[in-house]
């Protein structure tokens, strides 16, 4: 990612999700933080970015003062026009065989179960008790254990580490 301008990465996150999603709860989730190179990934067709998914470190703070770093997944986004021809799998794929082997947390996302839990084993089951810093619906709070790390199931504030 690191040869990316950085300016096409926001035109393309423009294109997918508009220009109102600075508001989103995921990125209050990474105020401050730095993508993760080793686990941050860029689709490049033609010369052209055409996809690209990011990953940032978060952390799950318990009550009891004690925290669980995790990754926060997203945003994934693939160019409009050539949506669902198998890119956003690829770039998910590649991202989750990266984070077998490097990712300092276990996984999680705000994303639709219909796609992250048909495709790439992300559930609710392990985030009832989460809360995080914003609106979110918590079907849509997703997670996964990787890389041996599992996932916090008590309450907790989701947040920057
Ligand atoms: C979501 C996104 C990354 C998926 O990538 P993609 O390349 O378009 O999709 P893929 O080709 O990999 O997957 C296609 C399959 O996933 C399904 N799918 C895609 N997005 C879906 C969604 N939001 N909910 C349910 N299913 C979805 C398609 O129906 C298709 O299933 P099929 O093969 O049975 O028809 C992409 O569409 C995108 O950038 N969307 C806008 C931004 C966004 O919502 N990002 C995700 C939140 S972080």
């Amino acid at each position: 990612m690191s040869n990316i301008d950085p300016q096409a990465v926001e035109d393309l996150l423009d294109a997918a999700f508009g220009t109102d999603r600075f508001g989103r709860t995921a990125y209050r989730l990474r105020e401050g933080a730095a993508a993760i190179p080793t686990l941050s990934f860029a689709l490049v067709e033609g010369g052209a970015l055409v996809g690209t998914i990011q990953c940032w470190p978060v952390a799950h703070h318990a009550p009891d003062g004690s925290q669980a770093p995790l990754v926060m997944v997203g945003p994934v986004a693939i160019r409009p026009d050539i949506q669902r021809g198998g890119h956003g799998r690829a770039l998910m794929e590649h991202m989750l065989d990266a984070a077998e082997t490097r990712a300092d947390g276990a996984l999680m996302m705000i994303g639709d179960p219909e796609y992250y839990g048909r495709f790439f084993g992300f559930t609710a089951d392990a985030t009832g008790e989460w809360d995080l810093p914003g609106p979110f619906e918590k079907r849509r709070l997703l997670a996964r254990a990787v890389n041996g790390h599992d996932l916090p199931t008590g309450a907790g504030m989701i947040g920057p580490r």
